[in-house]
């Protein structure tokens, strides 16, 4: 046996084997702990838990390194495509031109939704959250294609993976026109993935739109620096779930409902939100920090903190520079932005921010990037989940050609009352 974790508990030593990750990172491991020991760990929010081992994506915290399949996410943001870089994270290597060129043919093959879909979304009340009905119509497309659910056919894996990353913008643009009362549009397969987006997005059959490139290429960089990022709260739900052998389309429902919360996806919602707040009330942003220091108040700073970049987190350097680019081109002059660059200097500056290496993350910029494109700020935490999807397949794939395949089922520590006897309801105080 190479290098061991000792434990002692009762008197007796037991030993668990280390293992080494391909960065250098280790974990030792407590598979056999409970056969052995009659013991469980217990980690609250999985702080000191790897729950796999994965070949997709690699951080380093410390560093503030991302790599996609082993390239560095500047790389990819500067010299790959989105498309292509899905392609990398779900199959492991950058395509060959003919391989691209399939995959970009079936993703853009599948791209209209069965019309019976658009029922769905007259089904929703006024104005419903984007992200609520896109996971739901994701998660209803099981519906369309029961027959070729298998988890374990890799057919049947293979068209449902161009199924999803094809229909997603699809899907997505409707929630966005059915809220606005705009006819439902259909996809431009001639167009690349973010500009056919952006066409549905924008477009009205009344008049002509021409796809601003830069525009396109900025969604395109911001899908590219969202596509994965390893075993966080959306990711491992959609793991979770597929652990179950439940489809992908479930299992990509789940990760959308999963990515919502302020705290993970909808943070770039949450930034805006407060970032427009502060200049409604007069710009006081020394107030906003101190407000998000305050132990008695629950208010955070949007768009920052990350639970593992506790140095710089690599994304947010990038769309820093590209939020620049956008806003520069559009001549305007954008109050959030600047409301954005003096926050972050006070707050990077402040010495409860510094101790406890909170710094801005992905979202802390994104959501003034998609701004100054005009998509509506409920339309954010969409925006992420697309990005996000060739993540959660490339996840959800190798979980279920893991040979070491199992149900995820955590245990627990009961804490509860001890057994009791049932009490009519008569006799209750
Ligand atoms: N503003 C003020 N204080 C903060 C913040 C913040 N944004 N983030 C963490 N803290 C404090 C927190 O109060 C705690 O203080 P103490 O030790 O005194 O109790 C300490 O820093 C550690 O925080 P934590 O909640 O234990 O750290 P975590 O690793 O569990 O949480 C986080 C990470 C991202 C949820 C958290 O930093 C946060 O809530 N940030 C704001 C929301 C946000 O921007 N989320 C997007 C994350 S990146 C994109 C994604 O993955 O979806």
């Amino acid at each position: 046996m190479g290098e061991t974790v000792k434990l002692e508990y009762q008197g007796k030593i037991y030993e668990f084997p280390v293992v080494e990750g391909t960065c250098g990172e280790k974990a030792f491991d407590i598979s056999t702990l409970r056969s052995q020991t009659g013991l469980i760990t217990l980690d609250p929010g999985f702080l000191s838990t790897g729950a796999c081992e994965s070949q997709i994506t690699f951080l380093d915290g410390d560093k503030g390194e991302l790599l996609y399949r082993g390239i560095p996410i500047e790389q990819l943001a500067e010299k790959s495509t989105f498309v292509e870089t899905a392609y990398l994270l779900i199959y492991g290597n950058l395509p060959s031109k003919k391989e691209l060129e399939d995959f970009q043919h079936h993703l853009t093959y599948h791209s209209m939704l069965h019309e019976s879909i658009k029922n769905f979304y007259d089904g929703f009340p006024e104005n419903p959250h984007p992200m609520a009905v896109t996971s739901a119509v994701v998660g209803s497309l099981a519906t369309f294609y029961e027959n070729q659910l298998n988890v374990r056919d890799e057919r049947e894996i293979e068209i449902t993976i161009h199924r999803l990353i094809a229909k997603l913008p699809t899907i997505a643009a409707y929630s966005y026109k059915k809220s606005i009362g705009q006819p439902l549009p259909y996809p431009d397969n001639s167009l690349d993935y973010a500009s056919n987006f952006m066409k549905m997005m924008f477009s009205t059959p009344c008049e002509p739109y021409e796809v601003d490139p830069l525009a396109a290429k900025a969604l395109d960089v911001l899908l590219i620096i969202h596509a994965d990022h390893e075993q966080n709260c959306s990711t491992s739900s959609v793991r979770l779930v597929g652990s179950s052998m439940c489809n992908l389309f479930a299992s990509v429902s789940a990760g959308i409902y999963a990515l919502w919360g302020p705290l993970h996806g909808g943070a770039n919602q949450a930034v805006i939100e407060m970032l427009q707040e502060i200049n409604d009330t007069g710009g006081k942003v020394k107030e906003c920090v101190a407000r998000a220091k305050d132990s008695e108040n629950p208010f955070r700073l949007m768009g920052f903190g990350h639970r593992v970049y506790k140095n710089f987190d690599p994304r947010s350097r990038i769309i820093k520079k590209l939020a620049h680019q956008i806003i520069d081109k559009m001549g305007t002059k954008e109050p959030l932005l600047e409301i954005a660059l003096e926050l972050e200097e006070i707050a990077t500056k402040d010495s409860y921010f510094v101790e406890k290496k909170l710094y801005p993350n992905v979202d802390f910029y994104s959501g003034i990037i998609y701004k100054a494109l005009n998509f509506p700020v409920n339309m954010f935490p969409v925006l992420f989940a697309m990005g996000r999807l060739p993540g959660w397949i490339a996840q959800w794939k190798e979980l279920q050609e893991d040979k070491n395949f199992k149900i995820g089922r955590p245990r627990q520590i009961y804490q509860g009352e001890k057994t009791r006897d049932y009490i009519p309801l008569e006799k209750r105080s």
